[in-house]
């Protein structure tokens, strides 16, 4: 089979588009036919050794992706051959074929082709996880969503509003805040070149918001932080900036502020039954049409390097969804994203 390898940690120029073997599953495991598959910003940081993972060399990167089952390990029975599924598996996507535990396995939700399919699990997923479980956002706050052009950034937007809240947008560019409007944001925030803290008390009547939820860190968390609510809550959702920032522990006391960590891989492997029942959730809103899984850009195997590398270095809006094998499996054909 075809596969982008990562046969040392390194630059993302260092991996190899090359031919592997096909991949065995052990026992209760099953091997997917992999049909599309998202890139999102710990692809490129797994590659490079930079992630919390790290996975057994060589490997291919791609955590999440959606395909046809094709081979069952033993004592395999939750899936069947021919099924149409999606999958978390942390690493593995970005090839023809990926092994992966049935657990991490859920079938393909209708109405969803493979491309929307591979563009789901992971940032709807760690954007309800955060705002509801983690924060408790209610209907009536005030959501801002820091890098809310990226992938977690616009399922926060679009989650954001499916709860209720009021959603403000920051991102670093008026391009980057139309897809934000468009995803259903109420307000929007260049903080490339607006002052972040200003505008969102601006935007709130001077209160800050009751909700941020911050995936890109660097310079932009402070002020941030301090645009929070009085008993807000701040999300530590990523560092997309480079930069782990540290902030001062009196921006907390000062407005009885709450800052909570987010690790949604590891919450759904702890907390398994709230992991089924978020999907559930989040399934039935792009049912409803409230989710709109944002491609915007669909490449073949040979292009995923180059958008690895365009999303390291901040040229990448919404989702790039790789698109691998031709119609001769699987029931449903690619539709537009
Ligand atoms: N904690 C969890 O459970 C969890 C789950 C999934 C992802 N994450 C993390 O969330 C972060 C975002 O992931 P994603 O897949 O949404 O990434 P993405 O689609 O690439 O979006 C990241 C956004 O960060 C902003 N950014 C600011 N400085 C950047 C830089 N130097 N390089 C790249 N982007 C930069 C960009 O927006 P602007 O240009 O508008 O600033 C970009 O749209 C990553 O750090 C990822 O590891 C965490």
């Amino acid at each position: 089979m075809q596969a982008l390898m990562c046969h040392a940690f390194g630059p993302i120029s260092g991996l190899r588009l090359e031919q592997a073997p096909d991949p065995v599953p052990a026992a209760g495991q099953v091997r997917v036919r992999v049909r599309a598959c998202s890139l999102n910003f710990p692809d490129a940081l797994i590659v490079q050794g930079l992630y919390q993972v790290k996975p057994a060399l060589p490997f291919s990167p791609g955590a999440e992706f959606a395909g046809v089952v094709e081979a069952l390990g033993e004592g395999v029975q939750q899936v069947s051959v021919g099924d149409p599924v999606v999958a978390f598996a942390g690493h593995g996507g970005l090839a023809e074929r990926c092994v992966v535990d049935a657990a991490r396995l859920l079938p393909l939700p209708p109405g969803m082709d493979f491309a929307q399919g591979a563009a789901f699990l992971l940032t709807y997923g760690t954007a309800l996880h955060a705002l509801r479980t983690i924060a408790g956002l209610r209907a009536g706050q005030t959501l801002l969503v820091l890098g809310a052009a990226g992938g977690v950034g616009l399922a926060a937007v679009e989650v954001g509003k499916a709860l209720g809240a009021r959603v403000l947008a920051a991102a670093s560019s008026a391009e980057r805040l139309e897809l934000a409007r468009h995803h259903g944001a109420d307000a929007g925030i260049d903080y490339a070149t607006q002052d972040l803290r200003r505008r969102v008390l601006e935007l709130s009547d001077g209160r800050g918001a009751d909700v941020v939820l911050d995936p890109v860190g660097g310079s932009y968390a402070e002020s941030a932080l301090r645009a929070t609510a009085w008993r807000g809550s701040y999300l530590v959702v990523g560092f997309a900036a480079g930069e782990i920032p540290r902030l001062p522990l009196n921006l907390l006391l000062l407005q009885e502020r709450r800052l909570l960590g987010v690790y949604w891989g590891e919450a759904l492997q702890r907390d398994p039954a709230a992991h089924l029942r978020d999907v559930e959730q989040l399934v039935q809103w792009f049912a409803q049409g409230r989710l709109r899984p944002p491609i915007t850009e669909r490449v073949g195997l040979d292009g995923a390097l180059g958008a690895l590398q365009r999303m390291a270095a901040r040229q990448l809006m919404g989702k790039v969804v790789v698109e691998l094998g031709a119609q001769e499996v699987g029931a449903q054909e690619p539709g537009p994203g």
